[in-house]
């Protein structure tokens, strides 16, 4: 049950991958929290830091000319003690030892995951969602995907100027871990031919063998495969495609770039919103909730009730995508 007033001191930390709009995420929180009279401890490189005890107190000013910057100002880690109940009850005392009645942690599924288990060890918590992936099922939108994208599209179609001029077939490798979406946006956002997501792929090169074939046929002067990091293997494949094709083919894998940089506008604003609800909540005394995006609205679920949500790759989305790169 909610108790406001029961929250006095919050912690904060990034965990896991980091991801543009984090600081904005992270200044947003500590604002809103001093705003409405909480005190907020800033636990520098995720879980990690904190059993470490790496933390101090963080001001309005402690964030100050951070809304711009790429990454994290807090740093962040992933913490293999954290990942048994023993380090846990342990971050579990440290908290109690400081005095931190909840931690907001920003991070993808996996510092989710991490989240509900201090949950259960008696630290209360709030998550937001930071990861390029987009792959947290509670919700339609996480920090840091936008920038990614856009950036990854800014080296593809820079790529693709090169691969018309000399005819080749570009395989363009981006990240997202197990998860489609930054391939499937920046496929459909660049026009590419082929769009490889491990959700969808089967395995079956000689279809794309067979559709560059095709592609050459009706004129085409260059052939651009966008590959998500999940199937992977994009110099192997650019190899057996020219050899199949005949067709000069390249790998290019765009690897942690996508991660970098200023955050757009679009993460600054949705980390900014986000932040302050997850402040407010707290000062509420709502806990063991996520704030999400879903269906156009900023809302927050029980944290155990959005491990359980699944999510898939838009079938409509990904089968526009062929029909218009015919
Ligand atoms: O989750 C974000 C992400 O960049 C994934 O796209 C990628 O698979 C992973 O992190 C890489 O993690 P690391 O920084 O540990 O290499």
């Amino acid at each position: 049950m909610a108790e406001q007033g029961k929250i006095k001191k919050i912690g904060i930390l990034t965990s896991g991958g980091d991801a543009p709009g984090m600081n904005a995420a992270i200044r947003a929180v500590v604002r809103k929290a001093i705003a409405d009279g909480l005190k907020v401890v800033g636990i520098q490189k995720g879980y990690q830091g904190l059993l470490n005890e790496e933390m101090s107190e963080m001001t309005a000013r402690s964030v100050s000319d951070s809304i711009q910057q790429g990454g994290t100002i807090l740093r962040t880690a992933r913490s293999e003690e954290f990942r048994y109940e023993e380090g846990r009850k342990k971050a579990a005392a440290i908290c109690k030892k400081h005095g931190i009645d909840a931690i907001v942690v920003i991070g993808g599924d996996g510092s989710y995951r991490g989240a509900y288990e201090l949950s259960k060890v008696g630290e209360p918590v709030v998550c937001l969602p930071g990861t390029i992936d987009l792959d947290i099922a509670c919700t339609d939108y996480t920090i840091g995907f936008d920038t990614a994208i856009n950036t990854a599209l800014e080296a593809i179609d820079k790529v693709r100027d090169t691969s018309s001029s000399h005819e080749r077939c570009s395989i363009i490798e981006v990240m997202g871990r197990n998860a489609g979406y930054i391939a499937l946006w920046c496929g459909v956002a660049s026009g590419a031919e082929d769009i490889l997501i491990p959700e969808k792929y089967n395995y079956d090169e000689q279809e794309i063998i067979n559709h560059i074939i095709e592609s050459r046929k009706i004129g085409k002067t260059h052939h651009l495969i966008i590959n998500a990091e999940g199937i992977g293997h994009s110099t192997s494949m650019a190899r057996r495609i020219e050899a199949a094709t005949g067709m000069e083919t390249r790998a290019t894998i765009l690897g942690y770039m996508q991660r970098g940089g200023s955050p757009t506008c679009k993460d600054r604003y949705y980390a900014s919103v986000m932040g302050a609800m997850a402040a407010d909540l707290l000062k509420q005394g709502k806990t063991n909730r996520v704030v999400c995006y879903k269906n156009g609205d900023f809302v927050d679920y029980d944290i155990n009730e959005a491990l359980a949500m699944k999510k898939q790759i838009p079938e409509y989305q990904y089968e526009i995508a062929k029909a218009l790169s015919i």
